[in-house]
């Protein structure tokens, strides 16, 4: 690390906190001795300018519109390689040589069964609960079936967490959907490959042979690999935060499912395919886009604006893409939903608001319409991020566990609240309802 340093004075004393350089984006300025030498916290609600922790995993440069995987850009695992080979690269740092993505596919499909027992878990909930809350539910529970992959001390123990979360995440989140349409659940088939296997387990029924379409499978493990991992975004930070008190993997997970399920974040694909429904047509578009730009009007323009891309969010240009090839290979010509996105598209990024505040599409804006065009109701749309988003989350948590400087995460507060008071026994207090 460089040994550049950034002065600081507080109450009439200069401090020297050191600058650290990682290999690509802006450098840090380490607080870490700051309360202890200066008496004071640093503030920053919503972490805007706070780096959480040192990580090689996902580098983003939000005003580039750059997305890069241990190095790779997304463009191009998206492209040339698919979902499986992406999970081997965020989990190990390199891209598999042939004989290593072999025996990694083999592995995970030994995992892709869930205890039978699990059945009857999915039983307890109403056919009407929301896909979501039975993910969250069941990834917690997962702890309560593998006893011997809690242990996070183990490397061992946590590989075998590992590789049961990716294998069987799929199969749950089929169970949920079936659950939630009251059809049969499907077992998964270990000779289809992951994402075939997952479309399979969604829309097969016991009495009619299947068939996956190759078009439909290839988008999906497409959509997969770009939603897999996205740096310290909040799911991710939850589900770092939660195991940095040394909660068991399922527990973490199902943490950062539970994050995921708002609409500012996962949720956002779900809420903007309702928002584009609700559109309906192009000519009522300039009403949303006055509602949007409204601080009287809590409406936001869904799928649209990052905290971190303050340009295109290069997903959202290759998910437009696979957008076009899944309506093709439908036959659908003149998708409703998919015109009124493209035409908003096209006037939110003219509009004077967008571009001051660099409000760009991202990816969830046009995943909904493409998750609805392969058959899955809305409902499904944030359990099939959560999907994704699981290896990124178990990368990161392994990242974390395995780093010798982590600790328990506890950050402070700036207290506003009242200063000290003495008890009020019940006949002094005031008779008025305040
Ligand atoms: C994901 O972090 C990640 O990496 C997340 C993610 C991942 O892969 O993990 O990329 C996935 O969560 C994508 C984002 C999905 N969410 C949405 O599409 C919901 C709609 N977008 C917004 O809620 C918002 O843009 C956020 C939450 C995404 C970002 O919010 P910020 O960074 O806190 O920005 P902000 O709310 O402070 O907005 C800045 C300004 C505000 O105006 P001012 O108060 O400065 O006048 O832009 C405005 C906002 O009102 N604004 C919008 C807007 N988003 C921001 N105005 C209208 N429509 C919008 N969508």
């Amino acid at each position: 690390m460089s040994e550049k340093t950034a002065n600081l004075a507080v109450n009439g004393k200069t401090m020297n906190l050191a600058v650290l350089d990682g290999t690509m984006g802006p450098s840090v300025i380490d607080v870490t001795p700051l309360y202890k030498e200066s008496g004071h916290f640093t503030y920053d609600p919503g972490f805007t300018s706070t780096a959480s922790c040192q990580s090689k995993i996902t580098f983003i440069d939000g005003d580039k519109g750059v997305l890069l995987y241990r190095g790779y850009p997304i463009e191009e695992l998206a492209e040339q390689g698919d979902f499986i080979e992406t999970c081997y690269l965020l989990l190990n740092g390199e891209l598999p040589n042939r004989a290593q993505k072999q025996e990694f596919s083999s592995i995970i499909k030994m995992h892709t069964m869930l205890h039978e027992q699990f059945s009857r878990f999915f039983h307890g909930f109403h056919r009407n609960s929301h896909p979501m809350s039975i993910m969250v539910a069941s990834l917690g529970a997962m702890s309560a079936f593998y006893h011997d992959s809690l242990d996070i001390t183990d490397d061992r123990q946590r590989d075998i967490a590992s590789f049961r979360l990716i294998s069987k995440i799929p199969t749950m989140a089929a169970m949920a959907y079936k659950y939630h349409i009251g059809e049969p659940f499907i077992y998964p088939d270990n000779n289809l490959g992951y994402v075939e296997n997952f479309l399979k387990m969604c829309f097969a029924v016991p009495c009619e042979e299947y068939k996956v379409n190759p078009v439909f499978a290839h988008a999906l493990d497409t959509i997969f690999t770009l939603h897999a991992d996205h740096e310290q975004n909040a799911s991710t930070s939850t589900v770092r935060l939660a195991g940095s008190s040394g909660a068991n993997p399922f527990a973490c997970i199902a943490a950062g499912v539970a994050c995921l399920w708002g609409p500012a974040h996962g949720g956002a694909n779900e809420a903007c395919l309702k928002m584009l429904e609700q559109i309906g047509t192009k000519d009522h578009i300039p009403e949303y886009i006055a509602r949007a730009k409204d601080h009287n009007d809590p409406f936001r323009l869904m799928g649209f604006g990052h905290r971190v891309y303050k340009n295109y969010d290069p997903r959202a240009r290759i998910m437009q893409n696979i957008c076009k090839s899944v309506l093709a290979e439908l036959g659908v010509h003149h998708d409703p939903l998919f015109e009124v996105a493209m035409e908003l598209e096209q006037i939110a990024l003219t509009d004077e608001y967008f571009i001051e505040k660099k409000l760009y599409p991202n990816v969830d804006f046009y995943s909904g319409i493409v998750l609805k065009a392969l058959g899955f109701p809305t409902s499904m749309f944030t359990v099939l991020f959560a999907l994704a988003r699981s290896v990124g989350w178990i990368a990161q948590w392994k990242e974390m566990i395995e780093d010798p400087q982590q600790k328990i995460g506890r950050p402070r507060q700036l207290y506003t609240g009242h200063t000290k008071r003495s008890y009020v026994l019940m006949d002094k207090r005031s008779r008025a309802i305040s």
